[in-house]
């Protein structure tokens, strides 16, 4: 079979623009070569000679000879606009923007099918795992349970330093930023939503339900405190950042961003620093653990390389939970163990909120609750006190309850 040659318009030549250009150079079986490279700021010193860039989109999605346009750039609106007219001009797209992605994924798979053209987007779900070719491909059918994981990977490196260094929040973010893990806009990542976003695209490859990100609840890892690290320590435990997808008894989906306190039994207990995990569960084979960089230039632009691949040989995503199963319904009706502190002054008020207390400490300033509460008075908890809020326990979730609870109406935007 010949392989298509790809002559790229890239967009974006920051992080993972210029990771890709360099991996590029050092893929020579691929057909590809980058023909021409918008950037926005005409000022910024480039690392490669400055005829190679324009600062008009039109230089390239008006070129004819550019048979594949690379969209890497940091703006989700203005990234909108540039893959939706590359769709509808006939050329095929790779992304890493999972923040577009996730706000419009049915325009996209429309788009995708009126002009007849792939969109692909490995990279924009922890990075260096190939997650979604395998749900597409290998998990093609009904037997998937859940799909858990860490799929950030600037807030694990985060919760890594903060365990094993004893550094603040403050000073881990910033390290996390120097070494260009964390998004440009830190709340994407550390509340919750890069989470979110990426859990979105999951559930729909692994499940079919397209959601809104209004309708998945996400929690952030920004209201840690060191009395929940403590906590962590003196159990055993560590602090992970889990997205999750799972079905439950009724056949309905329950997907939800939050903290949780990991065992060293969990598979992901040892995905630390800028690693992501993710494990699938399925019906008779039980569990699968995939686990990569999730974050970083090369291990990003490996990903829009293996897609860049593909596309040599007219793959495409065919969205079969999406077109050919029948539709799965979410729900926010799930009875979850959870940890929560405050000051102590909330203690009462907080417990309001619980099914079920179990445990209570107080050292007079701050104060934990332990108990099981629904996903939906979890999200209003989380909505209207100042309080940090960790799952105890991911593999005991599941069970029916009628929380009653508007989660669009809880869902903050970043
Ligand atoms: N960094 C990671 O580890 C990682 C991992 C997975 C996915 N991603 C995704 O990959 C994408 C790029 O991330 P990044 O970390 O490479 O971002 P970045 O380092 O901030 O670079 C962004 C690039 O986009 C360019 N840009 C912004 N608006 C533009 C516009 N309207 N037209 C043309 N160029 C424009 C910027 O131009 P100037 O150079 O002129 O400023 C810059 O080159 C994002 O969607 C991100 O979510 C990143």
């Amino acid at each position: 079979m010949q392989r298509k040659k790809l002559n790229i318009g890239l967009f974006g030549f920051g992080c993972v623009g210029f990771g890709l250009y360099q991996v590029l150079e050092r893929t020579p079986t691929l057909n590809a070569t980058i023909k021409t490279i918008c950037v926005k700021d005409r000022h910024k010193q480039r690392p490669i000679p400055a005829d190679r860039f324009t600062y008009h989109k039109e230089d390239i999605l008006g070129d004819k000879d550019i048979n594949v346009i690379v969209e890497l750039i940091d703006n989700a609106d203005e990234a909108f606009e540039i893959v939706s007219a590359a769709l509808r001009s006939g050329r095929a797209v790779v992304t890493a923007n999972k923040k577009m992605i996730a706000e419009h994924l049915a325009e996209l798979i429309d788009l995708q099918r009126t002009h007849g053209v792939p969109l692909l987007y490995e990279a924009s779900c922890c990075a260096s795992i190939p997650i979604l070719r395998n749900l597409e491909e290998y998990y093609d059918n009904d037997l998937l349970e859940s799909v858990e994981g860490i799929v950030n990977g600037s807030t694990n490196y985060i919760l890594t330093k903060m365990a094993s260094e004893g550094l603040s929040y403050d000073a881990a973010l910033k390290e996390a930023q120097q070494k260009g893990y964390a998004e440009s806009n830190p709340l994407l990542d550390t509340g919750g939503f890069d989470a979110k976003y990426k859990l979105l695209i999951l559930a729909a490859h692994a499940f079919g339900g397209i959601l809104k990100p209004s309708e998945i609840f996400n929690a952030g890892i920004d209201r840690i405190t060191p009395l929940d690290q403590q906590y962590a320590r003196e159990k055993g435990l560590k602090v992970k950042l889990l997205a999750r997808a799972f079905k439950k008894e009724d056949g309905t989906v329950s997907a939800f961003v939050s903290p949780h306190y990991i065992a060293p039994t969990d598979r992901l207990y040892n995905v630390d620093d800028v690693y992501n995990g993710v494990t699938l569960k399925t019906v008779f084979s039980e569990d699968q653990f995939f686990s990569g960089k999730g974050a970083g230039a090369y291990p990003t632009a490996s990903a829009v390389i293996s897609d860049l691949s593909a596309l040599t040989y007219d793959y495409k995503y065919e969205y079969k939970k999406v077109n050919y199963y029948e539709h799965i319904t979410y729900s926010h009706d799930t009875l979850l163990k959870v940890y929560a502190s405050s000051q102590s002054d909330y203690q009462a008020d907080v417990a309001a909120y619980f099914e079920e207390v179990w445990e209570q400490f107080s050292n007079g300033r701050q104060c934990y609750n332990i108990g099981t509460i629904s996903l939906g008075n979890y999200a209003r908890l989380y909505a209207e006190k100042p309080v940090s809020l960790i799952v105890i326990d991911r593999h005991t979730t599941g069970e029916e309850v009628l929380a009653g609870v508007d989660i669009e109406a809880l869902v903050a935007t970043p």
